[in-house]
This record gives C-alpha cells, sequence and structure tokens, in this order.
C-alpha cells in the first residue's frame, strides 16, 4: 500500500469489468455498443487511477472462456481492443503507463500479437502506472503453466517454495492486487487472478462496466479505506 494523504490507497487494483451486455440490452442496443462504452469506461478507470495514485492496475478484459462467445462477439472484441491500443497508447505513453499482457496472447494471431509486444516495449521504462491487460487469461491455465516451468526446469520438488512458485506466473514481478474490484453485481471471481487474489479485498459493486469511471473508483478506493487487513494474523 502506498500513502497519499491520511488514507491508505491501494497500491495494485484488479478488476472484473462485467456487464457490458447487460447495460446494451436495457437499452435496446446490440452488445457491442456495450462493449464500446465499455471501452471508454477503461479510458476512464486508466485515468482515475493515475489521479489516485494507484500504481497497478490490472483488468481482466478477456478471459480464456470468452473464446466460447459467438465469433462475431469475439471479433467485436478483438476489434475494440486493436483499436484501444492504437487509439490510446500514444497517450498513455505520455502519461507515463507502462503497459504489460498476461494470457495467451498468441490466440489473438501474429498481428496483434506483435502489436501488444511492441506496445510493452514501448511503455517499458514508465513508471507512473502499470496497466496490466488479462487477454485470454486464465487463472488456472496460470498455475498449471508456471507447475510445468517449474517441473521442467529439473528442480527438486523440495525446493519450490511461495516465491519461486510466483515468479512462474505470468504476474511475475506485479504485486498481489490489494483490492479486486467486480462491477455488475456478480458475485464470483470467475477464474481471474487466482493465487494472486489469496489475500486482496473484495469488493463488488451493482454498476454495470460502461457506467465505471472516478466517481465508482473512488468509491471503491474509500470502501477499501476501511477495511483491517490482517493477511490471516491476529493482532497479538
Ligand atoms: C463483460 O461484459 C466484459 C467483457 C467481456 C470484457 C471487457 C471488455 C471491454 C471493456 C471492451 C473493450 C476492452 C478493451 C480493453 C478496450 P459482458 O459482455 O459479460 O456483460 P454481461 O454479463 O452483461 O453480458
Amino acid at each position: 500500500m502506498s500513502e497519499v494523504s491520511a488514507r491508505p490507497v491501494p497500491l495494485h487494483v484488479a478488476i472484473i469489468m462485467d456487464g457490458n451486455g447487460r447495460w446494451a440490452t436495457t437499452r435496446g442496443l446490440p452488445r457491442v455498443a456495450g462493449h464500446r462504452e465499455g471501452a471508454k469506461a477503461v479510458r476512464r478507470t486508466v485515468e482515475a487511477a493515475i489521479a489516485q495514485g494507484v500504481r497497478y492496475l490490472t483488468l481482466f478484459a478477456f478471459s480464456s472462456e470468452n473464446w466460447r462467445r459467438p465469433p462475431s462477439e469475439v471479433a467485436d472484441l478483438t476489434f475494440l481492443l486493436k483499436h484501444y491500443l492504437r487509439s490510446e497508447l500514444n497517450e498513455m505513453h505520455a502519461q507515463g503507463v507502462c503497459l504489460k499482457i498476461i494470457g495467451e496472447r498468441e490466440r489473438f494471431g501474429p498481428n496483434l500479437t506483435a502489436e501488444l509486444t511492441a506496445a510493452e516495449a514501448r511503455t517499458a521504462n514508465n513508471s507512473k502506472l502499470t496497466l496490466v491487460m488479462a487477454l485470454s487469461y486464465g487463472g488456472r491455465a496460470d498455475v498449471v503453466a508456471a507447475a510445468r516451468k517449474a517441473i521442467a526446469s529439473g528442480m527438486a520438488p523440495e525446493a519450490l517454495t511461495e516465491e519461486n512458485f510466483a515468479a512462474l506466473l505470468d504476474t511475475k514481478g506485479i504485486p498481489d492486487p490489494d483490492l479486486l474490484i467486480r462491477t455488475s453485481g456478480e458475485v464470483r471471481i470467475s477464474n481471474f487472478l487466482l493465487w494472486q487474489t489469496a489475500y486482496s479485498e473484495l469488493l463488488f459493486t451493482n454498476v454495470l462496466w460502461p457506467d465505471f469511471g472516478a466517481a465508482a473508483f473512488a468509491a471503491a478506493l474509500d470502501e477499501y479505506a476501511t477495511r483491517e487487513r490482517r493477511f490471516g494474523a491476529r493482532p497479538a
């Protein structure tokens, strides 16, 4: 945690962005309209995180399970992601955002994979905010991939520790989230950062993702500031 004024500010906020579809259907709009508004909410939230002094923001932009959506919706989400990257990268770079991708980026094809990797390289030395985009990400797949790396390294079983296992995960070098937010009233983790959220504060809000922005982010941080974090311990 870092301190901005007297209030504890989470170092790392992770968000399950949910409710784009419902936002659109309640307005009689196609689902893609909700995803488009969702992309605007991503921009607002990155700005809010910087303004609040949060140093890491992880967004669940596309889960391993999202590939099972109809091909047209997968295409819409991929298009929006590509468009977001192209239209926002200069601004993010200027704001000091370091972009990191976790998940199986290769599944988006060689062109987008190359663009994502180039965006990471371009912003690698920025340090205002690390924006972690989870793309084709699944928490279980992350853990299994790390276990495979441990086995392939030939390390002795007793040499494996929580610390060196964490360094084999996609999130290597990124502190665990202090606060996990899920929008839209759903109360599930949905295979997001399973290992990394062991001690995260969980916050579920009814706000639909396209309505999320500075006010909802500030309210989440206010709620976080009231939580007493013990990490399993109890004061003597
Ligand atoms: C959930 O809404 C949201 C997603 C499937 C992923 C988030 C996608 C975006 C914010 C769009 C663009 C992304 C970027 C990074 C620019 P849902 O479709 O599951 O909503 P529902 O549960 O109401 O149907």
